[in-house]
């Protein structure tokens, strides 16, 4: 049987993805999908992780894929951007484990810079090619966080503070060793190829583009009655707004509730619904969600507000809101705006983001920068009042995604390129 070795060390990575949990967002996603869709082609698939916490070692996705945890650094989580400094543990534990097990793969394919710095390590033990998919680029969110502060006028913190928090440094110069060291990158945005070719020196032939998808069989459109027992138990309004996401500065919930503000002052009855960050939330993620309550009530908009953190049917959501926006002031792709125009939901989506390239404006989506809160405003209100406009939407946006953003596509795609490797 041939078997392929998956990486993706950050976050919280489990069969079941505990979504909104700190680190633990799209690439999930990425990483178990086209994990099942490359086992339909006859692999067996091993994602290699961190152990920590309670976490067990093996978990079983399905028959073919299963998650391989390695310990390193205690059981404590480690942020994403900190994680390199114990990996070098994880890869000799790693070693050991697949020597004890006899196992050997054909190829590694391996996801954001902590990943790829294992991937690195293990390519020539094995002696196999290696596909690297960055995700994020440090050069990018750098730039990204910089042209942001420049349009709000609000300063950044010192260098030395952004560089405590992010660890671009380290992080910029690790992805450029994995880069010119990798048979292949994968840009998931065209975007993002630019940059790799264009700040990290690498050409164009070694970079290939392969975009993200979603699960299609969890979101869809639901049957009325299934979507109104939903509806029942969360407790979901008439008519409302959506945004769903991690809690970081980021994602733009704040310039979000600036806009529902004037959209308040013509639809009063309409909410604004934050499906935001887990059950377990963090220190920081209480102090960003206060301000943004602190925001809400300095607007008057409390009772407009709703605040829901994990959901498991999170499609009902998607299925139930008018529309779905992605405010961030940087996206590496924005998965979540794709899942609701999956459920027929039409969307926002912003500008600072890699999605945008697909996605054309008034077509299959409204495109806004998000930095424009009245702008914003307008979009949203624009669909909250035009029928028309919002059924061309809907219904575009869900041909648009279901015909482009399917991962036996995406696999099959990973597969020409890695025979080529
Ligand atoms: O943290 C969640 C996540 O979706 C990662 O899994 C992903 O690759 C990453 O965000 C991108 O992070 P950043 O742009 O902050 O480096």
């Amino acid at each position: 049987m041939k078997r392929i070795l998956m990486i993706s060390t950050h976050g919280y990575f489990e069969s079941k993805p505990s979504f909104g949990l700190p680190d633990t967002g799209g690439q999930v996603v990425f990483v178990i999908e086209l994990s099942r869709a490359l086992a339909k082609f006859g692999y067996e698939v091993d994602i290699l992780t961190r152990r920590f916490e309670d976490f067990p070692q093996i978990e079983k996705v399905s028959d073919e894929v299963r998650i391989i945890r390695v310990p390193c650094d205690g059981r404590d989580f480690i942020p994403k951007e900190y994680l390199v400094k114990y990996l070098a543990e994880l890869v000799d534990g790693f070693v050991e484990y697949c020597q004890h097990n006899g196992l050997e793969y054909e190829f590694i394919d391996s996801h954001y810079w902590d990943a790829g710095f294992v991937g690195v390590k293990l390519a020539p033990i094995f002696g196999v090619p290696h596909m690297f998919t960055p995700h994020s680029l440090g050069i990018w969110k750098k730039m990204q966080m910089q042209q942001t502060s420049v349009d709000t006028g609000v300063g950044l913190n010192n260098e030395e503070e952004v560089e405590r928090q992010h660890n671009f440094r380290q992080r910029i110069e690790t992805e450029k060793t994995i880069m010119s060291s990798a048979n292949k990158v994968i840009a998931t945005t065209p975007e993002q190829r630019d940059i790799i070719c264009e700040k990290y020196g690498i050409s164009e032939r070694e970079i290939a583009l392969t975009i993200p998808g979603f699960y299609p069989d969890k979101f869809r459109r639901m049957d009325k009655d299934t979507l109104n027992k939903a509806i029942d138990k969360y407790k979901l309004p008439p008519r409302f707004v959506l945004a769903v996401g991690r809690i970081t500065d980021y994602k733009g919930y704040d310039l979000l509730i600036k806009a529902m503000a004037r959209v308040v002052k013509e639809i009063p009855d309409i909410k604004l619904l934050l499906r935001i960050g887990s059950d377990r939330l963090t220190e920081e993620e209480i102090r960003k969600k206060t301000e943004l309550l602190q925001l809400a009530e300095s607007l008057d908009l409390v009772d407009n507000i709703l605040f829901y953190n994990y959901v498991e049917e999170l499609e009902a959501f998607y299925n139930a809101a008018e529309v779905f926006v992605l405010p961030s002031t940087y996206e590496p792709f924005g998965m979540v705006a794709i899942e609701s125009m999956a459920c027929g939901t039409p969307a926002i989506v912003t500008t600072k983001g890699g999605l945008k390239s697909f996605l054309k404006d008034g077509h299959d989506a409204l495109l806004v920068d998000p930095l424009d809160t009245r702008a914003l405003a307008e979009a949203i209100l624009k669909l909250l009042k035009d029928r028309t406009l919002h059924n061309k939407l809907s219904g575009n946006g869900y041909k648009k995604v279901h015909s482009m953003f399917t991962w036996a596509t995406i696999a099959d795609r990973s597969l020409k390129i890695i025979k080529q490797l």
